[in-house]
C-alpha cells in the first residue's frame, strides 16, 4: 500500500488518463454520446462521470479516487457541502416510522438536522452522551436506522468509542455514519473501526485554503449508490471547478495535518497553563478525561481546541478581538488560523435552551492554522493575558 502522500497526489491518475500533468477542468454541465446504448448507459451508472453533471463529473471521480483510497473504503462521492453530503445520506437511509441516534455534542447544523428537521418528517430522533458508550445502547429502539458520530465533536472535542458503537450497531442491523472532518482521514479512519459511512465537511481540511464549500462521502459502493440516487434529487451537486480546486488542496493534507497538529497541541498546552483559563479541550492533552480513548483510534489529535474562559462570554469575546493572527470567523481547517465563540455563532441556528446544552458560555473554538508555532503560542498568551485586564 502506497503512503498517504503518494495516495494524494496519484490516486486519481487512472480515473480519466490524460496527458495534461494537471487535471483539465471539465466545467461542462453535460456530456454527449456516440450512441444510444453508452447513453442509456450513461443515465443510470451510479457516481459515473460523463452523462450530465449532476450525475457525475471527471473531476468529482478523481476526488472521490483519492478520498476513498485515503479513508480505506470501496469507494467515494462528493456533494456541494458537507451538509449536503449528510442530509443526502440521511435522507437516502432513513423514512418516516424510522429513529435515528445522534450525539449531544455535535456541530450545530448536525444538531439541527436531528432535533428540528427529521422530526418534520416523521423520523424520531435521540441525542446521546457520546462519552458513554452505553448511552447509545440504552437509546435503541426496533425502530432504530442509523446512528450519527461525530469525533472528535465540534466544538468540545469530545471523543466517541467507534468501535464500540460500530459493533452495537452491526449487532442490531443498524447503519453508522461518522463525521471526520475534524480527524482527517491522516488522523483516524473510521472505516477501520467498523463504521459504514464517513463523511466530512471537504470545506475544512481536505480543502485546506478556505476558498471551497464542499462535502464527501466514503463507504461501501452499493450503500453510495443508494445515496447517489436521492442526491440525483436532492441536486446538492459540487461545480466541477470546485471539485478541481478540492483536488488541488487534497494534494498537501499529509503534509498540513503534522503541522496542524503540532500547533494544535502547543496551543492546547500554552493555554492549559494560563491562569485566565478554566479549561482547555483538547484530546492530545493528557488531562482531557477521553486521552487514552482518542490515542488508541488516533494516530494525531488535530488542529481544533475549546478554551474555556473562566470569566464566561465577556473574557471569551475579549480574547478574540485581541487575536493577532486567528481571525474570528466561522470556518476551520485552513492554512490561515481561525476563531470562533461558539455561543454567540449559533444563535440564529439553535434555540437558547439547545446552545445552553450545547457549549458553555466562555468557550471559544481556536482552529490552528500551519502558522509558525512559536508565532500562533506568542499570540494566544497574550490575548489570554490581555483578556484578564479588560
Ligand atoms: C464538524 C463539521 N461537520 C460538518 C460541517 C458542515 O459542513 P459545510 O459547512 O461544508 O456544509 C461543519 C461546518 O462547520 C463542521 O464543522
Amino acid at each position: 500500500m502506497p503512503g498517504s502522500s503518494t495516495v494524494t497526489v496519484h490516486a486519481d491518475r487512472e480515473v480519466l488518463p490524460d496527458r495534461a500533468v494537471a487535471p483539465p477542468i471539465y466545467q461542462t454541465a453535460a456530456f454527449s454520446a456516440p450512441d444510444g446504448e453508452t447513453f442509456a448507459r450513461g443515465a443510470v451508472e451510479p457516481r459515473g462521470k460523463a452523462f450530465y453533471t449532476r450525475f457525475g463529473n471527471p473531476n468529482h471521480a478523481q476526488v472521490a479516487a483519492v478520498v476513498a483510497e485515503l479513508e480505506g473504503t470501496e469507494a467515494a462521492m462528493v456533494t456541494a457541502s458537507g451538509m449536503a453530503a449528510l442530509t443526502t445520506a440521511v435522507l437516502a437511509l432513513v423514512s418516516a416510522g424510522d429513529h435515528v441516534i445522534g450525539q449531544r455534542s455535535t456541530y450545530g447544523g448536525t444538531a439541527s438536522v436531528l432535533l428540528n428537521l427529521l422530526p418534520r418528517f416523521g423520523v424520531a430522533t435521540t441525542l446521546v452522551d457520546q462519552t458513554d458508550p452505553e448511552a447509545f445502547a440504552r437509546a435503541l429502539t426496533p425502530q432504530t436506522r442509523l446512528i450519527l458520530v461525530e469525533t472528535p465533536s465540534n466544538p468540545l472535542l469530545q471523543i466517541t468509542d467507534l468501535r464500540a458503537v460500530s459493533d452495537l450497531a452491526r449487532a442490531h442491523d443498524v447503519l453508522t455514519m461518522a463525521d471526520n472532518t475534524f480527524a482527517t482521514p491522516l488522523n483516524q479512519r473510521p472505516a477501520d473501526f467498523g463504521i459504514d459511512l464517513v463523511w466530512h465537511s471537504a470545506t475544512k481540511y481536505l480543502n485546506g485554503h478556505t476558498d471551497v464549500s464542499a462535502g464527501v462521502l466514503a463507504g461501501p459502493a452499493e450503500l453510495l449508490d443508494k445515496v447517489w440516487d436521492t442526491g440525483l434529487l436532492t441536486g446538492a451537486v459540487l461545480g466541477p471547478f470546485d471539485a478541481w480546486l478540492l483536488l488541488r488542496g487534497m494534494r498537501t493534507l499529509p503534509l498540513r495535518v503534522p503541522r496542524h497538529n503540532a500547533n494544535g497541541q502547543a496551543l492546547a498546552e500554552a493555554l492549559h497553563a494560563h491562569p485566565a483559563v478554566r479549561r482547555v479541550h483538547y484530546p492530545g492533552l493528557a488531562s482531557h478525561p477521553q486521552h487514552k480513548l482518542a490515542a488508541d483510534q488516533m494516530s494525531g489529535f488535530g488542529g481544533v481546541l475549546g478554551v474555556e474562559f473562566t470569566d464566561g462570554f465577556e473574557a471569551a469575546d475579549a480574547f478574540l478581538g485581541r487575536l493577532r493572527y486567528a481571525r474570528r470567523s466561522a470556518s476551520l481547517g485552513g492554512v490561515e488560523s481561525l476563531a470562533v465563540h461558539p455561543a454567540s455563532m449559533w444563535r440564529g441556528m439553535l434555540d437558547d435552551e439547545q446552545i445552553a446544552a450545547s457549549v458553555p458560555p466562555g468557550l471559544v473554538r481556536l482552529a490552528a492554522g500551519t502558522e509558525d508555532t512559536e508565532d500562533l503560542v506568542a499570540d494566544v498568551v497574550a490575548a489570554a493575558d490581555a483578556s484578564m485586564g479588560d
